[in-house]
Parts: C-alpha cells; sequence; structure tokens
C-alpha cells in the first residue's frame, strides 16, 4: 500500500455529509485538503475539524457553485495557487431530486444534470491540466447505485449519475496510460442530508450505512499501489 502523506486532494461537495467525511478521512492521512462548495461556513467549519485532527496539513477553501463554469475555474485556480499541487480530485458536489417524470419542471432536471454532470466535467477540465503535467494522481467521481439502473422518481438523478459513471470510464480508458487512475465509486443510500431529507433512510439512520464507510473505502482505494486501478465499486449495506 502506499502512503497518501503530503499529497494534495481537491473535494468538491466538501461542506457536509459524504465530502466532509472523506476531507477528514483524508486529513488523518496527512493529505492537504482543498475544499469546494457553495456554503462558506460550512467549509470553514470542515477546514476546522480537518486540522484538528491533523495541524501538519494545509487546507484550502474556496466558494463555487460547480455548474457554474467560471465560478469552477476561479476556486480551482484560487486553491491550487495555494496549495501548491492537486493529487486527488474527488468529483462529489451533487444534488438529489425525487418526482415523477411528468411532475418535474424543466428547470429542475436541467439543475441536476448540470450540478451533477457538468459540475464533475468542469472540475476534471480545470484539474487535469495539473494531473497530467506531474503524469499521475487519482480522480475519483461519485456515481450512485441508481445510475446503475432506472428507478421511477429518479429520472433526473440517474439519468445524471449513469452520465457520470459512463464519462468516467471513458476517462479511465484515456488517462490510465498517463498514470492517472479514474474511478467511479457508486454508493446505494447512506446516511447524510440529501438522504434524509429524500426520506431514504426511513428513520433508521444508525441502520444504513454511515459517510465514514465510504470514506474508508475511497482512503483505501486510494491507498492501492499505483500500478492498481479499481475501475468502479458500488457499496452496498447489509441492512437493506
Ligand atoms: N448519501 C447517499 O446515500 C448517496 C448515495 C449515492 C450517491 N451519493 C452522491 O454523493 C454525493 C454527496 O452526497 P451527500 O449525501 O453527501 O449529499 P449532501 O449531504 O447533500 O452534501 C452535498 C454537498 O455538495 C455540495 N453541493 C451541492 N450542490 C453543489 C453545487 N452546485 N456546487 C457546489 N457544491 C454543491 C453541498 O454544499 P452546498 O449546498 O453548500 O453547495 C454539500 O456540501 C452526491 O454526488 C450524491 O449524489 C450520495
Amino acid at each position: 500500500m502506499q502512503s497518501l502523506q503530503g499529497k494534495t486532494a481537491l473535494i468538491t461537495g466538501a461542506g457536509k455529509g459524504l465530502g466532509k467525511s472523506m476531507a477528514l478521512a483524508l486529513a488523518a492521512e496527512g493529505v492537504h485538503l482543498g475544499l469546494i462548495a457553495r456554503t462558506e461556513a460550512d467549509l470553514v467549519l470542515v477546514k476546522e475539524a480537518a486540522l484538528k485532527i491533523n495541524p501538519g496539513i494545509k487546507v484550502a477553501l474556496h466558494t463555487a457553485d460547480v455548474s457554474e463554469y467560471e465560478q469552477v475555474q476561479t476556486a480551482i485556480k484560487s486553491i491550487t495557487d495555494e496549495l501548491q499541487a492537486v493529487n486527488i480530485l474527488i468529483n462529489n458536489a451533487g444534488i438529489l431530486k425525487v418526482g415523477s417524470f411528468k411532475d418535474t419542471p424543466i428547470k429542475e432536471w436541467e439543475q441536476v444534470i448540470k450540478t451533477n454532470v457538468f459540475g464533475a466535467y468542469y472540475t476534471i477540465m480545470e484539474t487535469l491540466p495539473h494531473l497530467l503535467a506531474q503524469n499521475s494522481g487519482d480522480v475519483i467521481n461519485i456515481g450512485s447505485t441508481a445510475g446503475l439502473k432506472g428507478n421511477a422518481n429518479l429520472s433526473a438523478y440517474g439519468a445524471s449519475k449513469a452520465a457520470v459513471n459512463n464519462l468516467s470510464e471513458a476517462l479511465m480508458q484515456e488517462l490510465r496510460k498517463s498514470n492517472i487512475r479514474v474511478s467511479t465509486v457508486n454508493p446505494s443510500t447512506i446516511a447524510t442530508e440529501m438522504t434524509m431529507n429524500a426520506n431514504f433512510t426511513d428513520g433508521n439512520e444508525e441502520k444504513v450505512l454511515q459517510p465514514e464507510d465510504l470514506a474508508q473505502l475511497v482512503v483505501d482505494h486510494l491507498k492501492l499501489p499505483q500500478r492498481a486501478l479499481v475501475k468502479d465499486f458500488s457499496l452496498w449495506s447489509t441492512n437493506p
């Protein structure tokens, strides 16, 4: 296994839920952090928590709406200028809208695709030159088991996560010869604000998967020897 100590990770949607948990797990491994979300107060709290876990790391943060290209450009420039590196990109920012196809307003459908698909695309576009220049790196795209098959009332979300899976695999095929590992992680329901608000956890927040479960998986994946690449993996619960 390789050490992650001293690497730099850029994480979108890092203010809460899975993004926060991955940030804190990486802080414990000695990884410097670049954090992006729309709510600055959340990012400040994550920064404080990360520095408490590991006062030796650097943490840079910048607000951005990942569905807006100029905002992504500005945020990534500011973070990479401050941290002077990026080795790991975790495309995690995402939104969930639940509703029947016919009742979902066009604007809402578009916003899900813009955030979940274009958000990942813009972030990769702005980070890739750094990874290519160093001829190494990791990109982890957070998909969903909802992207692996169609589900009623999840047409926009499912379509967005199916697109993330395909984009991610296409990129993996292009970049592995440049020593850049691109992987997709497809979690099923994990107890976060997103799933609690959508009532997916049915009041069983302690029984379903926890953000730390995913964070552990991502850390272990990143620690694999550089020659090994897991193309995609799904995380399921033993409490369906
Ligand atoms: N929880 C699950 O069961 C589950 C399962 C499968 C996949 N996922 C995926 O995992 C990712 C994280 O989900 P989560 O459960 O942790 O959600 P969450 O608790 O709602 O957190 C989402 C994070 O993303 C940020 N975000 C949302 N829209 C954004 C935008 N336009 N620009 C920048 N940041 C944005 C949010 O902060 P701001 O609102 O401040 O921007 C927040 O920090 C998502 O891609 C989700 O689809 C989750």
